[in-house]
């Protein structure tokens, strides 16, 4: 079982999905702890109701807690799910490869910014939808993993068309833990090849 440590900062829907799937047995994967930088956010409730480690972290970039509680737990997989901080590039070099995030739009599309869903509909996008990708250096820009589509619709606020973006996340992000968990993702240059899939 590959050990997930999750990093999250609202509402939690991911995690919650990741825990689902975990409870069904088809992670693949078992998340050990939850890591926050917001310790009042709707998350804690989720971590606590699964009964998973939540522990708050005193520097959101992760420059200095944050490895060492995640090796603590023995994490072989980090998920940022929603996590709201840009995270220091000590961190994320001595993660890469072993760190994946979920991304509120089609990648490269609306990149770089918190507000991804609210920007496709200003920019009038036809489609929108989700991205997981390996985090590197440069933000929302590593390898892609998997993507799905999201029609915007003519009576779209944020509200409505984030809630159908999250409904999507929450099945892109636990398949592809498990595919990493299984050890079938291997990158090529910027693509990622997941074996198994057509
Ligand atoms: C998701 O839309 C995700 O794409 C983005 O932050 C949001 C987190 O939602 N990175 P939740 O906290 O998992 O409900």
């Amino acid at each position: 079982m590959t050990k997930v440590g999750v990093l999250a900062s609202g509402r939690g829907s991911n995690l919650g999905a990741l825990l689902e799937q975990q409870r069904l047995g088809a992670l693949g994967g078992e998340v050990v702890v939850v890591l926050t930088n917001r310790p009042d956010a709707p998350v804690v409730e989720v971590a606590s109701k699964y009964d998973v480690p939540l522990c708050t972290i005193a520097d959101p970039r992760g420059q200095t807690d944050a490895s060492v509680l995640l090796k603590g737990h023995g994490v072989e997989l980090v998920v940022l799910a929603g996590y709201d901080r840009i995270l220091a590039s000590e961190f994320v070099r001595e993660w890469e490869g072993r760190m994946i995030n979920i991304h509120p739009s089609l990648l490269p599309a609306f990149g770089g910014g918190l507000h991804a869903v609210r920007d496709a509909l200003a920019y009038g996008v036809k489609a929108t939808g989700c991205t997981v990708h390996f985090v590197t250096e440069d933000v929302d820009a590593g390898p892609i993993i998997s993507q799905a589509a999201v029609p915007v619709l003519p009576d779209d606020d944020e509200a409505r068309l984030a809630k159908r973006i999250r409904e999507k996340e929450h099945q892109l992000l636990p398949e592809a833990v498990r595919a990493y968990a299984e050890g079938r993702l291997t990158v090529v240059g910027r693509r990622v090849v997941i074996e198994g899939s057509a």
